[in-house]
């Protein structure tokens, strides 16, 4: 048995070492160790063998089947090491590595999630709506009569099916009141779109953020104290905000909000940041006119809404002195925001 346990062993030894890939060392594994290999047929004879010598002859065997094993392992990873080599083969792995280019999150990106956090920490909801609207929910709905000059060709973008591009993410507005019921409180970041001359502070688009709040109790000192919250924690806690008195069709009374703030490189000036004001009641009853109930009694509901230009926020934070750069993807803008 020994005799034929050495001649196992220098023949798997043998098959090794002339193996030249994966599925010939395979082979010479399966041949003396596998289930029916050589070496496994020779050590299940080991219960015949005589008692004394039981020891030796599995000594042998285990002797034998460690030599294999060490031998194909070794194979193995001469193996992987020529393939790696061929792999490797023409490449020069001495060369400089090239740059990689990480992008960054654009400044109209950034400010409007600032923004979106801060309001949402305050319970509002984010509500989405189509860029390309109807006069309903554009201007009808919001008490803009059809002689107000917004509704002008010269103002507004319409398509010949006489849709048109919001001027004004408030059209969110409409079209989550006609779904919902109060208590509502969402804000609406989108874009919308006017016939502006482009200039360094006007684009044909540009992204807004409209916010409305609406339910038994909602009064003016709610939406002071919310915009002003809201403004401080975007521009510092001790930014001054001043309410002005203005006009807008859907709400009444009205403000604009002018904070006072050093742009970079100016002297501190108030500057306007937002409209707002207590939706006038004629919003609620074309709400109820088109709901065909009376969810929003105008006896029973009251609520404010705010509008603000992100693009603005962004010039201001920034100090960006032309709005066109939020438009043109100049990389070396850009990247001043990584
Ligand atoms: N929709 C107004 C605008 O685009 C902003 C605004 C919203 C004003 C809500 C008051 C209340 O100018």
């Amino acid at each position: 048995m020994k005799e034929q346990i050495e001649a196992i062993q220098s023949e798997a030894l043998a098959q090794i070492t002339a193996a030249t890939d994966e599925r010939t060392l395979d082979d010479a594994r399966v041949a003396s160790l596998g289930k029916k290999g050589s070496l496994t047929l020779v050590a299940a004879g080991i219960k015949d063998v005589p008692k004394e010598d039981k020891a030796a002859v599995g000594q042998l065997l285990n002797a034998a089947r460690t030599l294999i094993t060490a031998a194909l392992e070794e194979k193995q990873a001469a193996l992987l090491e020529i393939a790696d080599r061929a792999a490797l083969a023409g490449i020069d792995v001495t060369l400089p590595a090239r740059t990689l280019h990480s992008g960054s999150l654009h400044p109209l990106t950034l400010i409007r999630d600032e923004a979106i956090r801060i309001l949402r920490r305050m319970g509002f909801a984010l509500a989405d709506g189509p860029e390309i609207e109807d006069e309903f929910h554009c201007f009808d709905a919001l008490n803009t009569p059809a002689d107000h000059p917004a509704r002008n060709e010269k103002d507004t973008f319409y398509f010949d099916s006489g849709k048109l591009l919001r001027t004004h993410t408030s059209s969110v507005q409409i079209r989550t009141m006609e779904s919902a019921k109060p208590p509502i409180r969402i804000i609406c970041p989108g874009s919308a779109y006017r016939r502006d001359e482009i200039d360094a502070t006007h684009l044909s688009v540009f992204s807004q953020l409209e916010g409305l709040y609406v339910g038994t109790d909602v009064s003016l000192p709610d939406l002071k104290g919310t915009l002003e919250y809201f403004l401080r924690e975007l521009f510092g806690t001790t930014t001054e905000v001043r309410f002005r008195p203005h006009f807008f069709p859907f709400t009444e009374p009205s403000f604009e909000i002018d904070v006072k703030l050093t742009v970079k490189g100016q002297a501190p000036r108030w500057i306007e940041v937002a409209g707002c004001g207590m939706v006038d009641p004629a919003v609620f009853e074309a709400i109820n006119t088109s709901r065909k109930d009376n969810a929003f009694d105008p006896e029973q509901v009251t609520g404010f809404a705010f509008g603000m230009g992100l693009d603005r926020l962004a010039m201001i934070r920034w100090g960006i002195k032309d709005i066109r750069l939020l438009i043109e993807n100049d990389a070396r803008f850009l990247k001043q925001f990584a």
